[in-house]
């Protein structure tokens, strides 16, 4: 680790340098150009010991393969021109050429969060927060919601599995498939990076996204189970329904958590998760075509009805159908602000009168139907 940090120090320094003389001088001065090249030496050095770099920002730390950096006068300039710029991650690999290392230090110069002109290359990514809704009354300091861009841990597996039990309690049998369904899936996610990547803010959004999401997945993937979907399709599905309301991370934590009625402009802030969830996902590589489908069309009803807008003809996807069913189930099952928790048979109840207007009606029917199976018989 103290190798590690020696390069890491190094690499910081350099790069906040570069970006300081940027912002003195230009972007094409040779101290920058020099600096940079420095700067990629230390990474390559990184590179030689980690696949991949990642920074990212927790509170006002920086992380680096999930420890916080020795902080100091640059590792602080470093943060603060992150923050400034609505970074909440940095992912380098490792083709890395400086100039790549020459944008950043642009970025880092600039330190103002314009969206549209950060400009991502091939081997730096960026994660940004809170972009779109910021609140400009509440000021620059308001506490940002900041990615935990930590691997799916072994943690992670573990509540998981723990939600599982939640969702669809008891039942050996099923739990036996799903369980092993899930295990593999929670294993692409361990490979795949722009997945992890995608997963990323919506994580650190809070924990109910993240169970919400669990939730959503493992449900639509009982229910493709049902539908005899089996192998890479299901994983598509799965990672469809972890990513449907990715969106979200772009409406402010104040909509997101108001406790009461959204008043009718929040209302229509929130309508627009699907869009700029799909959006999203259509810019991020290796994101399956159906988790954009499906962030889109996830709150469109069998009916037509719903948000966004569409066409009367407009064809669902049938995940998009799976998505919906699932996400009523969990928001039935979860809703936190009333005396009780409703009951299966109540659940039941209000999803058939649901079945054929906004939810398909086929596809509810079955996933009750096997609910019922999994529920006691003593309901
Ligand atoms: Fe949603
Ligand atoms: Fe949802």
């Amino acid at each position: 680790m103290s190798q590690h940090d020696k390069h890491l120090q190094l690499f910081i320094r350099q790069i906040t340098t570069a970006a300081a003389n940027a912002a003195l001088y230009q972007l094409e001065h040779p101290q920058v150009l020099n600096l940079c090249r420095q700067a990629l030496d230390q990474l390559k050095i990184l590179f030689s010991q980690t696949p991949e770099i990642t920074f990212k920002i927790i509170e006002n730390r920086l992380i680096f393969a999930d420890h916080p950096v020795t902080s100091n006068l640059s590792v602080e300039r470093f943060v603060e021109a992150l923050k400034a710029l609505k970074i909440s991650f940095i992912q380098i690999s490792p083709g890395l050429t400086t100039e790549e290392l020459l944008i950043l230090a642009g970025h880092l110069s600039k330190r103002t969060a314009q969206h549209q002109n950060l400009r991502k290359t091939e081997n730096i990514r960026y994660g940004q927060v809170e972009v779109r809704y910021r609140d400009p009354a509440s000021g620059p300091e308001k506490s940002s919601v900041l990615a935990d861009f930590s691997a799916i841990s072994e943690k992670d597996r573990d509540k998981f599995m723990d939600i599982y039990q939640g969702v669809s309690r008891k039942k050996q049998l099923n739990v036996l498939g799903i369980t092993e369904i899930v295990a593999d899936f929670v294993s692409t996610f361990e490979t795949h990076s722009n997945i992890l990547l995608a997963l990323a803010p919506l994580r650190s959004m809070d924990e109910y996204a993240y169970t919400h999401s669990t939730n959503i997945c493992l449900l639509n993937l009982a229910q493709a189970k049902l539908l005899g979907i089996e192998g890479p399709l299901l994983n598509e599905i799965g990672v469809a329904a972890m990513l449907h309301d990715v969106g979200k991370m772009f409406i402010s934590p104040d909509i997101l958590n108001k406790p009461g009625k959204l008043d009718p402009d929040e209302w229509k802030m929130m309508q627009q998760h699907p869009q700029l969830g799909a959006e999203y996902l259509l810019n991020a590589p290796g994101i399956p075509r159906l988790a954009v489908v499906t962030a889109y069309e996830h709150h469109i009803g069998y009916d037509g009805r719903g948000y966004p807008a569409t066409p009367r003809s407009w064809p669902l996807n049938t995940c998009s159908y799976m998505t919906s069913i699932s996400d009523v189930y969990d928001a039935l099952r979860t809703r936190r602000s009333y005396k009780e928790p409703l009951t299966f048979d109540q659940i039941s109840t209000i999803m058939l009168e649901s079945a054929g207007k906004s939810l398909h009606p086929d596809l509810t029917r079955s996933f009750l139907k096997a609910l019922a199976e999994l529920e006691s018989p003593s309901h």
